[in-house]
């Protein structure tokens, strides 16, 4: 059985002093305490010194939000894998909003994936359609030829080992979750099949794959009692202590 795993992704949100805060408040609401689920917070940067020392002996594991793929240089302003495997377990990358606004490709992402795990970091790989390609029936097309691209040239294990998380561009951050029978379909259909075809069976039942897109207390359940979501990426609700009842729904679905 797969491990679910809860993630909160705070975007461009909470200085350090204000992610202090709410990992205490994270805390004292026992989200560590929470059996049979993974739980993790991506703060920004420059919170996560902070964070990692507050998370250091508790279950809380930290991520970071992205990295760049080379290991150092005249690369001003990135920030290289061993950087971020200082203070983190986690890495997100290829969020939508980097492929986006950051010009981020297929190609960048599979070099951040390779040098996350170069660096010891487990990856958080996000894929997902638009509004217009999953109105034109694009959907299929778009996300196995991102998890195609994206994981070409990993090994079995190294794929057994990270997480996925689909989030449809349409339902982040617009209140418009897709419904749980359309998330379970396409993490079924169009990653974890693919996965199995890439890298074999035992890669693809070990890979977590998560949904991700207007995530909150009250629709959890219906992503967490699908048979193939293990878990969701979150973005505006886990910026509040209540992040804490989505990790326990996932707990309890399980
Ligand atoms: P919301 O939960 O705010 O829709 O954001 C989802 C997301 O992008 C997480 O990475």
């Amino acid at each position: 059985m797969r491990t679910p795993i809860v993630a909160g992704n705070w975007k461009m949100n909470k200085t350090a002093a204000d992610a202090v805060a709410l990992v205490k408040a994270l805390l004292d609401n026992g989200i560590d305490q929470i059996a049979g689920v993974e739980a993790v917070v991506c703060p920004t940067f420059t919170a996560l010194d902070a964070v990692s020392r507050l998370c250091e002996g508790t279950n809380l594991a930290v991520g970071a939000q992205n990295l760049y793929f080379e290991p150092n240089g005249a690369y001003t302003g990135e920030i290289a894998p061993e950087m971020v495997a200082e203070f983190c377990k986690y890495v997100i990358i290829g969020h939508s909003e980097r492929r986006g606004y950051f010009g981020e490709t297929d190609e960048t992402v599979n070099k951040k994936l390779k040098a996350a795990f170069g660096a010891g970091l487990l990856p958080i790989l996000c894929v997902g359609e638009t509004y217009e390609e999953n109105q034109a029936g694009k959907t299929a097309d778009v996300v196995t030829s991102q998890v195609k691209a994206d994981l070409a040239g990993l090994t079995a294990d190294q794929v057994a080992s990270m997480v996925i998380a689909y989030e449809p561009i349409w339902a982040i951050g617009t209140g418009l979750a897709a419904t749980g029978e359309q998330a379970q379909q396409v993490i079924h259909d169009y990653v974890r099949v693919p996965v199995t075809e890439m890298f074999g069976e035992a890669a693809a039942q070990a890979m977590r794959i998560q949904y991700g897109g207007s995530v909150k207390p009250s629709n959890a359940q219906e992503f967490f009692g699908q048979p193939d979501i293990d878990g969701a990426l979150v973005g505006g609700a886990s910026l509040k202590p209540d992040f804490t009842e989505i990790v326990k729904a996932a707990a309890e679905a399980k």
